[in-house]
């Protein structure tokens, strides 16, 4: 499914190295269907492995999922307890198929306030998948980027304060290393789902010069296709990084 498009991905040029997506539409979606939110959520779970497989076929390297924002812990807690539950289910499920496919997962965001159980699968699915370098799967849970940029500042003041790094050294290269994404490069594209125009507390550090994609499909049913299709829209985009064109 999809063969067209990745044979026209492979004669685009560049495929975005590291493509991060908002997730968003699943209560719409079971909304229309008059069905229960967390069904909705159920079938965004189908989504993010349709989409991982996609990925992988394109060629992407890393693919960083915005799963749960630290505002979403004002969400009712059944939904939330169906939430936690599902992370739980897909780690179960997935974890050998990710470490078959390549897949190294990392979990980005506050974990301490995860229910143990989910904060034991994550600690599980970082481990078993530790080997894998074809595609690094970042999921970001309990995760907020103003948190995120003011743990960094916490962060370089205790080693300023314990005399590891001085004042004058802390450019935006010592702000990088002490975000959650250090270990990979910013976001070349940036898919939302769901038609919303906004960027909801995610990676607003490291989106300064990412590509922007919304589209009004709600994320369940976000395939591979629709992927397929936001690469060769990124591959027809001209990147000047505020400089002019060469
Ligand atoms: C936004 O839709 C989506 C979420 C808050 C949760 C995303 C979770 C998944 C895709 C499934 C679980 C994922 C993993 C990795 C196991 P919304 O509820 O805000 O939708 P709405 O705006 O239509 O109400």
């Amino acid at each position: 499914m999809g063969d067209d498009l990745l044979a026209q991905i492979r004669l685009g040029g560049a495929v975005p190295r590291h493509v991060a997506i908002i997730m968003d539409g699943n209560g719409r979606w079971a909304l229309d269907r008059h069905l229960p939110r967390p069904l909705g959520h159920r079938a965004g779970m189908n989504a993010v492995r349709e989409v991982v497989e996609g990925a992988i076929e394109a060629g992407v390297e890393v693919l960083t999922l915005f799963a749960f924002s630290e505002e979403n812990w004002q969400r009712p807690p059944t939904e939330i307890s169906a939430l936690m539950d599902l992370l739980e289910e897909y780690i179960a499920r997935e974890v050998d198929e990710l470490r078959e496919q390549g897949v190294r997962v990392h979990v980005l965001g506050d974990r301490t306030r995860l229910v143990p159980g989910a904060r034991a699968a994550v600690e599980r699915v970082e481990h078993d998948t530790r080997d894998g370098t074809r595609l690094s799967l970042n999921l970001c849970i309990s995760y907020s980027s103003r948190a995120e940029i003011a743990r960094a500042a916490r962060l370089l003041a205790e080693q300023v304060l314990a005399g590891a790094t001085k004042l004058e050294d802390i450019d935006e290269a010592a702000v990088q290393e002490q975000l959650y994404t250090a270990p990979w490069r910013d976001p070349d594209l940036l898919i939302r789902t769901s038609g919303e125009q906004r960027l909801s507390n995610f990676l607003l550090w490291q989106l300064a010069y990412t590509e922007l994609l919304i589209t009004p499909v709600l994320w369940p049913d976000f395939s591979r296709r629709q992927l397929f299709e936001a690469i060769l829209d990124y591959q027809r985009r001209e990147r000047r990084f505020g400089k002019v064109t060469a």
